[in-house]
């Protein structure tokens, strides 16, 4: 087995998803690499040695672009806001190192262009942390589409609602409420959430033609995190509608907010085809709601499947059949889907140019809503 030098920038909420998927890939997962935690890098030396310590990491680094020049380094991966993944992305490419970049992909497609140039220039192995591709769930949905079994699809419905935003009282930026804050951010919900709605979406149903959108900002000025009363204007997109035609012929409706009370991570989405519709929910995230029309009249109705059968995707590397697994599994799975690629050499999926095509379709709505004009989504 190969050893994989792995350098993690960023200790928060992705910083020890990851962790956690690099401590556990090689016990349930038969691969050809094993990912070695080399450093852990932030810019708070004690905050950053506290976790290093918790998670097994050998080192650290407070300066990522000393951990980029290290040696026996040889993927980046990166956990940090938004606004670093560009900077990070291409230095790392062009010292040769592979890249694992957290989603979005960008600020903005501009951004996101330059990074799969240096990206591909540097012709290094990369992945972007989509990992709701990687629910068991959710690839059992593309499974039952790729097979044909719900035919022609007509509509894509989907929704990604939260309510932590709703106080006024919420400050923006600093180091927690960074998403708030659109110069670290790049947009808001739709950045955020939506681009996890739209890639689930385009691995599903195919490419994104065009789309119209509306966004609101309910709250307008917010206090600066760590700066009592400093108020900045709000910069960011606190919800957001839009309307979808795909190249496939189908249409889509795709709505995400932080300000639906109630809801805390509420991930869904329904396709009708001709022949039958998949629907899910991430917070029900081990059930697939199935619907065949060619099911005998009198039997016609919604299956609830449980997706732990070991024939289900990636259910063979866990428990037993009606044990379930979670979200910190789904990061497990894009790692040993990510070292697979390494041995096989069929590049993983969503890469950085699949992620720029997401980063498309984002602008594409932010831009739709400034204009109120349909835009045409451009390739990546
Ligand atoms: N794949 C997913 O489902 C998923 C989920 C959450 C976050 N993310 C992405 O992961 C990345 C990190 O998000 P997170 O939730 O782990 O963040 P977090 O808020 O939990 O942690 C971010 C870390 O970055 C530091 N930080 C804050 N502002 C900074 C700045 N301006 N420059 C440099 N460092 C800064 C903070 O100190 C903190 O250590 C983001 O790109 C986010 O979109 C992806």
């Amino acid at each position: 087995m190969k050893d994989l030098n792995i350098g993690l920038i960023g200790y928060g909420f992705m910083g020890r998803a990851h962790s956690n998927a690099y401590r556990k890939v090689n016990q349930f997962f038969k691969l050809g690499y094993r990912p070695v935690m080399k450093a852990a890098c932030a810019r708070d030396g004690a905050q950053i040695t506290e976790f290093a310590d918790n998670w097994g990491w050998e080192s650290v680094e407070t300066d990522w672009r000393k951990l980029i020049a290290r040696p026996d380094i040889d993927a980046i991966d990166i956990c940090s806001p938004n606004v670093t993944h560009h900077d990070i992305a291409i230095e790392a490419a062009k010292a040769g190192k592979m890249v694992l970049c957290e989603k979005p992909l960008a600020m903005n497609a501009a951004e996101g262009r330059a990074m799969v140039d240096a990206i591909e220039k540097a012709g290094v192995a990369n992945m972007v942390w989509f990992n709701y591709r990687r629910v068991p769930a959710i690839a059992l949905a593309k499974q039952i589409m790729d097979e044909g079994r719900i035919g022609r699809v007509f509509h894509y419905r989907a929704k990604y609602l939260q309510d932590w935003t709703i106080s006024a009282k919420v400050p923006q930026g600093g180091a927690t409420l960074w998403r708030l804050d659109i110069d670290v951010a790049g947009s808001g919900v739709t950045g955020d959430l939506l681009a996890h709605s739209i890639d689930t979406a385009i691995w599903l149903n195919g490419p994104v033609e065009a789309v119209t959108a509306m966004t609101e900002t309910f709250i307008k000025e917010r206090e600066v995190q760590g700066q009592p009363g400093t108020l900045k204007p709000v910069g960011i997109d606190d919800a957001c509608a839009f309307l979808v035609r795909f190249r496939n012929g189908s249409i889509g409706t795709f709505e995400s907010t932080r300000y639906a009370r109630g809801r805390k991570n509420q991930n869904t989405f329904e396709v009708n085809g001709e022949n039958g519709s998949v629907c899910f929910d991430l917070e029900d995230a081990h059930r697939l709601q199935y619907f065949d029309h060619g099911d005998v009249s009198h039997l016609h109705g919604w299956r609830d499947l449980l997706v732990t059968d070991s024939d289900h995707p990636y259910m063979g590397h866990w428990w037993v059949p009606g044990c379930v697994i979670g979200y910190e599994h789904t990061f497990i799975h894009a790692v040993a889907d990510f070292l697979t690629g390494l041995e096989t050499g069929v590049a993983v999926q969503p890469d950085f140019r699949c992620a720029l095509q997401t980063q498309l379709i984002c602008d594409s709505v932010l831009e739709s809503a400034r204009s109120g004009q349909w835009v045409k989504v451009p390739e990546a």
